[in-house]
């Protein structure tokens, strides 16, 4: 069965073969992968990332949410969205997402991150939720604010990002605070 979550403008589903072209575009653009850690730095990079999403949606007890964000009214592939449940703790998960330039500021970030964080402090049930950035990413850093997360601190150049050493800025969200928030 395909996975897919709704938002007011898109939709965020499993990925298909389909989508290689399209995540390639992105990993071949020098200003969306800028701040990224994910590693897809070759054509082998981006088929080894898109068999593993697809492999891991269809595993028993799924853990990682590597999704499309399609834009509903044309079904066009807009970027990918991710929600990594620590496979240790069960309880917290990383979420994410990264956009192709043309749907920059538009809102559409925001709204894949509430729709990320219902999805998981309503059916997978987690306890925290947090997302991180690099510090020079005041884009990504301003969607997770927004989105009610709280700023945790920052690992001082804790790894080497292909041009740069990168910063990463912690932020999270609890359960408690989320459902608090939505009264
Ligand atoms: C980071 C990213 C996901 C933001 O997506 P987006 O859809 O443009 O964000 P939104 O439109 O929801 O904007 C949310 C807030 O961030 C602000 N924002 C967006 N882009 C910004 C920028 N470049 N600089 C500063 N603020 C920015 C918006 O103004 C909005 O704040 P406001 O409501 O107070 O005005 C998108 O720029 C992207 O995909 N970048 C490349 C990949 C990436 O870096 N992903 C994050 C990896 S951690």
């Amino acid at each position: 069965m395909v996975f897919s979550l709704t938002t007011e403008r898109l939709d965020l589903t499993d990925m298909t073969g389909g989508d290689l072209l399209k995540i390639r575009r992105i990993a071949r653009d020098p200003g969306v992968m800028r701040y990224v850690l994910i590693w897809l730095e070759n054509d082998e990079d981006v088929a080894g990332f898109l068999n593993h999403a697809i492999s891991e949606a269809q595993a028993e007890g799924r853990m990682q949410y590597h999704l499309a964000i399609r834009i509903r009214q044309t079904g066009a592939f807009a970027g990918i969205a991710l929600l990594d449940i620590d496979p240790v703790l069960r309880t917290t998960a990383e979420v994410g997402c990264i956009l192709l330039p043309e749907y920059w500021k538009a809102g559409y970030a925001s709204e894949i991150l509430e729709s990320l964080l219902a999805y998981g402090f309503g059916p997978l049930a987690l306890h925290r939720i947090f997302g991180k950035c690099d510090a020079l990413n005041s884009a990504s850093a301003r969607v997770l604010e927004k989105g009610g997360l709280t700023y945790e601190g920052t690992h001082r150049e804790d790894v080497w990002l292909r041009d740069h050493w990168r910063s990463t800025k912690y932020y999270a969200i609890l359960a408690g605070e989320y459902r608090a928030g939505r009264r």
